[in-house]
């Protein structure tokens, strides 16, 4: 094979390489929007307006509500730190925040502000027992990894609770704050969920919580 053909085949599959990496970030993955520090409501107007609604219609929300939601539930806030908008206990950040959607089930990877598509499947019906549930555009679903809390099973059943907590009021108010509907949930088949999830036995799932537009 001469040199010319050498580059050229290198150069071909450089390419190829690179546009099966920007299609596979396309297609599946997703890159979230930097969050947009719009001033919506003032946090006294938004804790004024937070609610639960059971009662929602199908429609998406935009990638900058869905990038601004994630990152307000618990998002990075100090870069040096790569501390969270939630606290959590000895700071261990053992709290995951999946999201199901009409697309697929994704994991929130909040170091990179990004989502990754963990199943091509719309799940949302799954991760309650509630009838709206499949309608909402969002259902966050918050897993304790509890390979990551020091401490006896007590301590740890405590701290992935009030770690979630936190989290979720991050949401009611953001969405108070955006005009969107949510409610947190604890009424979910966990072991249905889990399997369909793929989580591992350490993995325990907190809490759902279903966003979107009301009725
Ligand atoms: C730990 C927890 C679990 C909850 N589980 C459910 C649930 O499974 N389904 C539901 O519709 N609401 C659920 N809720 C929402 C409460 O019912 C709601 O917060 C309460 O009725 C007060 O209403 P408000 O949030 O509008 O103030 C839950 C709330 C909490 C804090």
């Amino acid at each position: 094979m001469n040199r010319t053909i050498r580059v050229a085949l290198t150069v071909l599959c450089f390419v190829f390489l690179i546009s099966s990496r920007l299609i596979s970030q396309t297609t599946y993955d997703i890159q979230l929007l930097p969050p947009a520090f719009k001033n919506n409501a003032t946090l006294m107007q938004a804790l004024q307006n937070r609610k639960s609604t059971r009662s929602y219609i199908e429609k998406e929300l935009s990638l900058q509500q869905l990038s601004d939601l994630l990152w307000a539930a618990n998002g990075v806030n100090r870069e040096a730190s790569g501390k969270r908008t939630a606290p959590t206990a000895h700071d261990e950040r053992e709290i995951d925040v999946y999201v199901a959607t009409a697309k697929g089930l994704y994991l929130y990877d909040a170091d990179n502000h990004f989502l990754t598509l963990v199943l091509k499947e719309d799940i949302r019906a799954l991760t309650g027992k509630q009838k709206f549930v499949k309608k909402a555009a969002v259902n966050l679903v918050f897993v304790a990894d509890y390979d990551k809390i020091r401490g006896k099973r007590k301590s740890k059943d405590f701290c992935s609770a009030t770690d979630t907590g936190f989290i979720s009021q991050n949401v009611y108010l953001y969405c108070a704050a955006e005009g969107l509907a949510t409610v947190v949930r604890g009424w979910v088949n966990r072991e249905r969920l889990a399997k369909k999830m793929g989580l591992r036995k350490e993995q325990k799932i907190i809490l759902a919580q279903t966003v979107g537009y009301a009725k």
